[in-house]
């Protein structure tokens, strides 16, 4: 199966109306042609913003969280994925490893999260990924397995069946040492298996995106990998020229 592939950004808590305005202004003139899927997942506050800046673009906005919880009610600080639906986004990222180690997010948090995800409208992009520890213990297979496991144990069939995965080695992320794109194809290719076991049209379907210090220099050699998909891109998407130079890495 041919998958499509797909370029990510996720702003983190970077950006203001200004940059919003000029990044949508940089880009809508750039990407007709563009063969990727492309995506911009700003501050939830940005979302509508950019998304009435890009509409007629082919970029989509995302989210990059969304509440547990889908009914409205007493959550105080919390945005719902109706909500961000209505400000125009059509995926969200769930289960970011800053949200896993900065906000306490479980396994299960973030498969509920998924699956909230899922029944507002999104696309939800899980995000996975090992410590260096872990790595170098020698366990990065096994803790990417137990997280998906997690994933099949708790989020529904619907859920899963439009997901997409993002597998970000977390020595990767910020760090400016991406994975090589051995290491990158090498845990792709695990995951699919991985996935292959559980749901066979799954593993052949799922675009998985790979995520850590993806830049315009290294961008085409991770996306030669058979199973990457495509990135998801933290600091090089704040500008439209990197993310563009990226995208086009990916044909
Ligand atoms: P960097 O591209 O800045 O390493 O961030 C990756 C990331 O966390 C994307 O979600």
């Amino acid at each position: 199966m041919t998958r499509r592939m797909m370029v990510a950004g996720n702003w983190k808590m970077n950006g203001s109306a200004a940059a919003v305005d000029r990044f949508a202004e940089e880009i809508s003139t750039a990407v007709d042609g563009l063969a990727a899927q492309l995506l911009i997942c700003p501050p939830a506050v940005y979302i509508e913003r950019l998304g009435r800046q890009v509409s007629g673009v082919a970029v989509a906005v995302g989210a990059q969280n969304v509440a547990a919880e889908r009914e409205p009610g007493a959550f105080t600080g919390e945005t719902s994925g109706e909500m961000v639906v209505d400000a125009g986004a059509t995926y969200a990222i769930v289960g970011h490893s800053e949200r896993r180690a900065l906000y306490g997010e479980t396994d299960q948090v973030v498969a509920t999260k998924a699956n909230a995800a899922a029944a507002a409208g999104l696309v939800p992009i899980i995000c996975v990924g090992e410590t260096l520890e872990q790595r170098e213990a020698g366990q990065a297979e096994a803790v990417l397995a137990a997280q998906l496991d997690a994933l099949f144990d708790h989020a529904d069939q619907d859920t899963l069946s439009i997901a997409v995965i993002a597998y970000e080695p977390i020595w990767a992320i910020g760090t400016g040492h991406s994975a090589t794109p051995d290491q990158a194809q090498e845990i792709h290719a695990f995951i699919r298996s991985h996935i292959r076991d559980r749901n066979a049209t799954m593993a052949e379907s799922v675009q998985l995106l790979y995520g850590g210090s993806v830049k315009p220099d290294n961008a085409a050699a991770l996306f030669a990998g058979a199973d990457v998909d495509g990135a998801l891109v933290g600091g090089a998407s704040l500008k439209a020229d990197s993310f563009l130079d990226i995208a086009r890495a990916a044909g």
